[in-house]
């Protein structure tokens, strides 16, 4: 036969030679909850081994996963303060501006990434400024733009804006080179979903909304072409990475953005996708490491520089053991 596919297939070493993916510690990033008005780590239910950590725990937990060399973390806030204009979310003194000081300090070399969102600061727990029940787009992007500032002013390195507004890229590039910050990158979640898969982050991070859904800024999961859309207009406002969201569910969408762009693209395997995997493994349905490096090795074989996952710390044990 002359072709005869099993004889690069027949022992590891063979194997290994021919393999086309790899997956390796720096290129995943570290998801991190950070919580107001508390001294000890608050272990979150709906996925277990994560922990809301106040900012007094955050040198160590730096330190912690630059030694098992995670590219970055990702760095959500959980305020003591809510109202209905988010103004702890670009406070000098606020949770996440504090928690990227203390990043800053223990480990100035590990890559600090921040989400800019305000449903988790805004008392009615969605995305935007509301005008009567309806999210009112235009008057939310000065907003995210202040917040972006206050992060790249306490020394973020890249800003996130998650929100699904329209032009929201645009608008905090924009004001990041007006403030001669031009350094700090944009990491846009482009194609960002409305989910179900998002559940156990509300519980998290306290941010579900009070009424209705996400479903008006968020993407139709029913819809490529529409994140596509999406995809171009970031990448024409000025976005430094692409993001897709969630992740397993929506790998096809990932090959699509890595075949439209050359820009580095980051999916997100979110909570939903870590609470079952976990739920599974804690009953022993699931080997919990072999899904975990399974997965991880698909988002990169659809086209994924990066992922942002819950497991980064375990994996990264798994993976320079390897
Ligand atoms: C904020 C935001 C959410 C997630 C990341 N940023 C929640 C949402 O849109 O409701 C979800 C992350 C996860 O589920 O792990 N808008």
């Amino acid at each position: 036969m002359s072709s005869r596919l099993r004889r690069m297939r027949r022992n590891e070493s063979l194997r290994s030679l021919v393999r086309e993916t790899h997956v390796q510690s720096s290129d995943l990033i570290y998801p991190i909850f950070v919580r107001e008005g508390q001294t000890e780590a608050e272990p979150i239910l709906s996925m277990p081994g994560q922990s809301r950590l106040p900012v007094e725990a955050l040198a160590d937990a730096a330190k912690e996963i630059e030694d098992l060399g995670i590219g970055a973390v990702l760095l959500f806030g959980l305020p003591s303060r809510k109202d209905d204009s988010a103004t702890s979310a670009y406070d000098p003194n606020g949770v996440v501006q504090r928690a990227i000081k203390a990043i800053k300090k223990s480990t100035p070399n590990l890559v600090v990434m921040t989400d800019v969102c305000v449903c988790a600061y805004m008392s009615h727990g969605h995305c935007g400024v509301l005008q009567g029940h309806e999210i009112d787009n235009d008057a939310t992007l000065p907003l995210l733009a202040r917040m972006a500032l206050s992060h790249a002013h306490a020394g973020a390195d890249v800003v996130a804006p998650s929100s699904m507004m329209d032009a929201q890229v645009g608008a905090i590039r924009t004001s990041l080179d007006l403030e001669g910050l031009g350094n700090i990158a944009v990491m846009a979640y482009s194609a960002k979903f409305s989910s179900a898969f998002y559940g156990p982050f509300r519980e998290a991070a306290d941010s579900a909304p009070s009424f209705g859904d996400r479903a008006s800024y968020q993407h139709d999961y029913a819809n490529a072409r529409h994140a596509r859309r999406e995809l171009l207009q970031d990448i024409e406002e000025g976005a430094d990475i692409l993001m897709v969201k969630p992740g397993l569910a929506y790998l096809d969408i990932v090959l699509r953005a890595r075949e439209l762009s050359d820009l580095p693209i980051a999916a997100y395997a979110v909570s939903g996708e870590y609470s079952m995997i976990k739920a599974a493994a804690e009953r022993g349905w699931l080997d919990e490491k072999k899904i975990v490096l399974e997965t991880l090795t698909a988002f990169r074989r659809a086209g994924a520089d990066l992922v942002i996952t819950y497991h980064a710390k375990e994996a990264a044990a798994w993976l320079n053991t390897n």
